[in-house]
């Protein structure tokens, strides 16, 4: 299967005297403090630009912007005059932010090119921030529309943008900075097309064969058959897969960019269910096709082992995803059923809809027999109550390691990729005690997040540094930001890809 990743617009880095047609973007300070090349088109226009600036009520802040279409005196179909605020304040995913917003802007209808003229009046912004931009436009230019026929060419709407090119005044240190983005983006649109991807389409083997695409960048990939996985002793994983006439599969992605210095990896696992009806406790109708995105987890564990690989990170990681498909049907797990995990721990099934922590159970206690890992951090969809908690802003933490918690912490903040940690403990542990095996698969109505999380630490060694995220509330049906308007978010790349550049890459 060819690695295809959803990116039409290309993008270039150019010095600020290159010719130009289609749409200008220029920027101005706080206190409408125009950048030079604002000023220059101001000129051009015989003064357009501060004129309808000051109908407007533009001020340069943050986030504004004023249009001005047809403008004479230049070879621009449209000038967007767009508010810095004060740039040198700028941290975080500001910048990605700014330049998603204005690639949502820009339409194309003005003509196949957009020029951004990265510039602030007085501010310097360095390479790292131009790259930033160039990525928070990029990411808003994914859309998922393969199955959408074509539209009709009277339709004008239909006109994408073919070319963004941004000037920047150092255009080789934006565009090095850059290349290490442009691997963070296809990560994230990698992530995003596979949560986005219906489950008739995407089965777990047809995931298994994308991540084995992955090969091609540099990724070592296995995949486990059903037969591989019941020598294993993968009971839990096995009994959530063995309704549906999908098989299961567990795929490993490798990437070795450490070396022999680098150490034992770091251990990514994903919840990858592609597609998640309750099984025999079967979820009811309203809103059940939401559960084609169950493989958030997994997805973003494949991105970023994507990112990780076409960025050449110096770091050892290894991802883990249980790929299944949750389906009623005769041969369905029932709920009471006592299966046994590959740990030798036996799970009673007391509702087969609580199905990605038996997934999960099986990769996290594979990957640390396996692999030794110095952390693992899993991500899943995994429980309704997270959005109860949290809404749709954080995803939920849940860890048995302070330093680890607070890492993952600080990269959500630069990243945008919020979390907020919840507790563990023994009062939670209590829960999911069984009367017939050791363990049961739900720990009641309350905090049914914790209690979750609660089982996933029944399969975590007690000196593995461990972190949970519960991504149901941002892996999917997210809502529509600056860098992303599709249903699928890529939730997690960019975050682990900071985390790992942040603490675990050799220097
Ligand atoms: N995949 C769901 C969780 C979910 C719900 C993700 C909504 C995204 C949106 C998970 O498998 C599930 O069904 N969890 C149950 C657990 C319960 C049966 C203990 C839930 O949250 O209701
Ligand atoms: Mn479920
Ligand atoms: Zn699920």
């Amino acid at each position: 299967m060819e690695l295809t990743l959803t990116n039409s617009t290309t993008l270039s880095f150019a010095s600020p005297s290159a010719a130009a047609d289609g749409t200008a973007v220029v920027f101005a300070e706080e206190g409408n403090r125009f950048s030079p090349a604002a000023q220059n088109l101001d000129k051009k226009t015989k003064g357009v630009l501060r004129d309808a600036a000051k109908i407007a009520g533009f001020k340069g802040k943050k986030g504004a912007s004023v249009d001005v279409l047809a403008p004479q005196g230049v070879k621009f179909a449209r000038i967007l005059l767009v508010g810095l605020g004060k740039p040198k304040d700028f941290a975080n995913d500001d910048w990605i932010n700014l330049g998603g917003a204005v690639r949502g802007k820009i339409t194309g209808r003005e003509g196949d090119t957009a020029h951004v003229y990265l510039e602030a009046a007085r501010d310097e912004i360095s390479p790292e921030a131009a790259a930033d931009f160039a990525l928070g436009a990029q990411l808003r230019n994914y859309s998922f529309d393969k199955y959408k026929s074509k539209k009709s060419d009277k339709d004008s709407d239909a006109k994408t943008l073919k070319k963004l090119v941004v000037h920047y005044d150092d255009p080789r240190a934006a565009t090095r900075a850059y290349g290490s983005e442009r691997a963070v983006l296809n990560g994230v649109n990698f992530a995003r097309d596979l949560v986005n991807e219906p489950a008739n389409v995407l089965s777990p083997a047809e995931f298994a064969s994308r991540v084995k695409a992955l090969t091609k960048a540099g990724v070592q990939v296995t995949v486990l058959s059903e037969a591989q996985m019941k020598r294993l002793g993968m009971g839990a994983l096995l009994a959530i897969g063995q309704g549906s006439e999908n098989p299961s599969h567990m795929a490993i992605m490798q990437w070795k960019g450490g070396g022999q210095k680098g150490g034992d990896p770091i251990a990514i696992v994903g919840k990858g269910v592609t597609f998640d009806t309750g099984g025999i406790s079967l979820k009811p109708p309203g809103g059940m096709e939401d559960m084609k995105g169950d493989m958030g987890g997994a997805a973003c564990v494949a991105g970023l082992m994507l990112a990780l690989a076409e960025r050449k990170a110096k770091v050892n990681a290894v991802g883990v995803i249980g790929l299944v498909e949750n389906m009623p049907s005769g041969n369905a797990t029932r709920p009471g059923d006592v299966v046994e995990a590959m740990s030798g721990t036996t799970v009673e099934v007391i509702n087969t809809d609580a199905e990605g922590r038996m997934v999960l159970a099986d990769c996290l206690w594979y990957v640390q027999e396996k692999y030794k890992p110095k952390a693992v951090i899993n991500l899943a969809t995994l429980t309704g109550a997270v959005m109860v908690a949290l809404g749709k802003v954080h995803a939920g933490l849940f860890s048995n390691n302070d330093e680890l918690s607070e890492e993952l912490i600080a990269a959500g903040l630069e990243t945008g990729e919020k979390l907020w940690r919840l507790p563990l403990g023994p009062k939670y542990d209590k829960l999911i005690d069984s009367k017939v095996a050791d363990i049961k698969n739900t720990g009641g109505r309350w905090g049914g997040s914790i209690s979750a999380a609660q089982f996933l630490q029944r399969f975590i060694k007690p000196d593995t540094p461990w972190a949970h995220l519960d991504i149901a509330g941002t892996a999917m049906g997210s809502e529509a930001s600056d860098i992303n308007r599709s249903w699928g978010s890529g939730f997690g790349v960019r975050l682990l890809d900071r985390l790992i550049r942040d603490h675990y890459e050799r220097r």
